[in-house]
């Protein structure tokens, strides 16, 4: 089985695994124990507080440990907006057509409380513009939220620029980084965010753990997004996840190291050669500003549906993202690129696993050239101007 999902989950890292395995057997206490071993969990998650702060130029006390990044999304909004922190008369959220599907939701039962959401369009290449958040800013814009790197394409929105032009409004501005985290340089203060969500099994870590980074956390009025016995300074309450978090902790310290040796690779630029070699047509969505892993092409001339039935035991692949890929409607990343839902659906989100071998690639390149038409029969079957180009014409190196 060729894993080519990574952006929905990585595979657990085997030293995370052996982390997990060593926590469980010895630190299973309750870090709000007051014996010996209660606090020797306590000062190992608090390391790994440090440990993640450190990686972001933030302080620990900014981090609090969550189940993932839709706990963090939604503390992002629920808790910072709903807890007195933002004026009253403030109701008005900017984010994006892309973001994940837990953001939409937020949304949605914010707008059941009164608020007004604006949903701003990428622009073709599936970039959040500076410019776009500047014109839709209003007075009584309480929060901005656009992810760091979209989970589909891959791409790469400019939140340095989108952070400033929110820093001289004086409005929030959160950022989802649960897919850039690990693979990208995440600088709180260089990319100008006062919150930021984390998700550990995006890099190899464990999943049912995360973290939010917010900025001067003690001093804002925030209410919990689990109201439990105090953890988490009384933000997200429940006996904290131990294990899960030196898991954490082990994603952290080795991912980065090993994301960077399998960029080297190129395997990404050595997939599109292939296509162009194999003369199969194909769309690159997004544009070169984007993550190594992760690629989304559309191929139009492609049966999609019968590569994907056909090698269910040979390719775990998606279309469009992991929540999205069971249900009928055309993912909504691409129908907000101006994709048809016939091209939507002639779309494979294609992501590596660290361990990827160009021979596995030779496999997948295969198995979609049986189930597409030759391309020598359908020259100049496209319509100028649509989304659809030849193979030929988009083979920018991406990443
Ligand atoms: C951009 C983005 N945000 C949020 C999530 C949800 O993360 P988690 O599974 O940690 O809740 C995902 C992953 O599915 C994602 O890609």
């Amino acid at each position: 089985m060729i894993y080519l999902d990574t952006a929905a989950s990585f595979p657990i890292l085997p030293e995370v695994k052996a982390t997990l395995t060593d926590a469980f057997d010895s630190f299973y206490a309750n870090s709000a124990s007051g014996h010996r071993l209660g606090t020797i969990v306590s000062k190992d998650i608090n390391k790994i507080r440090e440990q993640l702060a450190d990686s972001i130029g933030a302080y620990p006390s900014e981090i609090v440990f969550t189940s993932g990044a839709t706990e963090s999304n939604n503390i992002a909004f629920k808790s910072l907006l709903l807890g007195g922190e933002i004026p009253a008369n403030k109701k008005h959220i900017i984010t994006s057509q892309i973001e994940h599907k837990c953001i939409f939701a937020i949304c949605d039962y914010l707008e059941s409380l009164g608020y007004e959401i604006t949903y701003l369009k990428p622009n073709q290449s599936g970039i959040i513009e500076p410019q776009s958040v500047k014109n839709a800013l209003r007075d009584d814009t309480a929060l901005v939220s656009i992810m760091h790197v979209n989970n589909e394409l891959g791409t790469i929105n400019p939140i340095a620029d989108i952070g400033n032009v929110c820093f001289e409004k004086g409005v929030l501005f959160h950022s989802d980084a649960a897919q850039s985290f690990g693979k990208i340089d995440i600088d709180v203060d260089h990319l100008n965010v006062d919150v930021v969500s984390f998700s550990a099994h995006k890099i190899g870590g464990p999943k049912g753990i995360g973290a939010i980074y917010i900025r001067d956390f003690r001093k804002k009025h925030l209410v919990p997004v689990i109201h439990g016995a105090g953890q988490e300074e009384g933000l997200r309450g429940g006996t904290v996840a131990a294990p899960l978090i030196l898991g954490f902790g082990k994603a952290i310290e080795i991912f980065p190291a090993s994301y960077k040796q399998f960029k080297e690779l190129n395997i990404k630029e050595y997939l599109i050669n292939q296509l162009d070699i194999n003369k199969i047509y194909f769309k690159i969505n997004g544009d070169d500003r984007v993550l190594q892993n992760c690629i989304s092409i559309t191929l139009p001339e492609t049966n999609i549906a019968l590569l994907i039935r056909e090698h269910e035991a040979n390719f775990c692949l998606a279309q469009g993202s992991a929540c999205s890929s069971k249900e009928i409607e055309a993912s909504h990343v691409l129908t907000a690129l101006g994709l048809s839902r016939e091209l939507a659906e002639k779309t494979l989100r294609i992501s590596f696993p660290l361990d990827i071998s160009k021979s596995q690639i030779d496999e997948l390149v295969k198995a979609v050239k049986k189930v597409t038409r030759d391309s020598r029969l359908i020259d100049n079957a496209y319509i100028p101007g649509s989304n659809v180009v030849s193979y030929s014409e988009e083979l920018e190196p991406a990443g």
